[in-house]
């Protein structure tokens, strides 16, 4: 043994995207890149606004001496007053610098959150399907992730989530829109969600945090809105980055708030600006909070995505397909056509079209599909998902 036993186990456990990605890349040697449709991953394919580039090249034209010095943890004051005025109006809360941390995307911000929160043994409860790396994140601090059925419609079960509360839990951590269904949660559901961990809270004696990861915050369709989470409940906190919407997940920016009304804000907010130094990443990259800083209220080109959804959706849909067509992301979660989702991954690999088993995200019975590729991958996919389900299908 080389290697931790627990890591060695996280990485047989993680494989799947994974696997799938090891997989797409063998296939591509043999029968090349255009004829192999990878919807494997959710890395945005779309290029950054145009201001992206021009913001970053005015930063270097007027860099001062410390332009590259440490800084204080919880980062720049300006860019974390200027974060703070945009989530101020979105959030309708008086979101103030002070309240907001910027970290290495959102990975960092949900870290740097469940160090300050948890403690050995605490559960966090997540909607299943979820994100795989909650898991990881929450093992990472002591925590152990429970997960919890979302309706067939992947909206909010309350009443399954009433009943999952224990006493050992600390946090729930939700993700709207989805990854991986692309559900939107309503603002009645967000609502009724504030008032059951208000009530459990009050009975428990003590306080259940309530932790919104929202990278896809911004990439919605259909004039959908994602409600404030701020205005559902008080305990809240929001992690995000700029990696979707601004197309920019290599550069690691995000940043975490937490809600002016919650009652421990100053010791979460102290625990989260040591915890963003001790887990190692000290504070969030200096030219990309300074750019981010001026890029408020900015996004890729997200009408792109829609129309890709809408190609995709389309397509499966006529050939009997069954899926919820998503609010937000870039990512679809049809039902397999057989119980077995990995056997039916494995018949769409066969076809040369990549996506990864619902098995992966704690939703077995469906499968992934990450939108965020050329159009064309979409188009020329088609005959493969149509074989695949005849197959099963007649
Ligand atoms: C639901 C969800 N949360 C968090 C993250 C991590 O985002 P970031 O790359 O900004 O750290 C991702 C990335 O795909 C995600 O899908």
């Amino acid at each position: 043994m080389t290697i931790a036993k627990k890591i060695e186990v996280k990485i047989t456990a993680s494989s799947w995207i994974r696997r799938m990605f090891e997989e797409g890349a063998e296939l591509k040697k043999k029968f090349g890149p255009e004829n192999v449709y990878d919807f494997s991953l959710g890395n945005p394919n779309l290029p950054p606004p145009a201001k992206f580039k021009q913001v970053l090249q005015e930063l270097i034209r007027s860099e001062s001496p410390a332009a590259h010095a440490y800084m204080p943890n919880t980062g720049y004051p300006d860019v974390c007053g200027a974060v703070a005025g945009f989530l101020a109006k979105e959030q309708g809360a008086p979101v103030e610098g002070t309240d907001v941390i910027m970290t290495c995307g959102a990975a960092g911000a949900l870290n740097i959150a469940l160090k300050a929160i948890l403690d050995p043994g605490d559960e966090v409860l997540t909607p299943a399907p979820c994100f795989v790396e909650y898991g990881f994140y929450a093992d990472n601090h002591g925590g152990v992730l429970k997960t919890v059925a979302s309706r067939p419609d992947f909206q909010l079960d309350l009443s399954s989530l009433a009943a999952a509360i224990t006493a050992k839990t600390k946090v729930v951590l939700i993700n709207s829109p989805n990854n991986p269904t692309g559900a939107v949660y309503s603002a009645e559901s967000l609502k009724a969600l504030g008032e059951l961990l208000e009530t459990k809270s009050r009975e428990m004696n003590r306080t259940l945090y309530l932790i919104s990861d929202e990278p896809y915050r911004k990439v919605v369709y259909d004039g959908v809105t994602v409600p404030s989470i701020f205005a559902a409940y008080r305990e809240s906190l929001i992690g995000t980055s700029y990696s979707k919407d601004l197309s920019i997940p290599g550069e690691r920016i995000g940043f975490v708030a937490v809600n002016p009304a919650a009652t421990h804000r100053k010791a979460l907010l102290g625990g989260m600006a040591l915890a963003n130094r001790i887990l190692g990443f000290v504070n969030a990259p200096a030219l990309m909070q300074r750019a981010v800083a001026r890029l408020q209220g900015e996004q890729a080109d997200i009408g792109a995505y829609k129309r890709k959804r809408d190609l995709l959706c389309d397509g499966l849909a006529a050939m009997g397909y069954e899926f919820v067509k998503p609010a937000g992301t870039f990512y679809l979660f049809p039902r397999s056509p057989i119980p077995d989702d990995v056997e039916f991954v494995q018949a769409l690999k066969a076809e040369r079209v990549l996506v990864v088993p619902g098995s992966g995200f704690h939703g077995p019975g469906h499968f992934r599909i990450a939108f965020c590729v050329d159009d064309a991958v979409i188009k020329n996919a088609m005959p493969g998902f149509e074989r695949a389900i005849r197959k099963y299908r007649g």
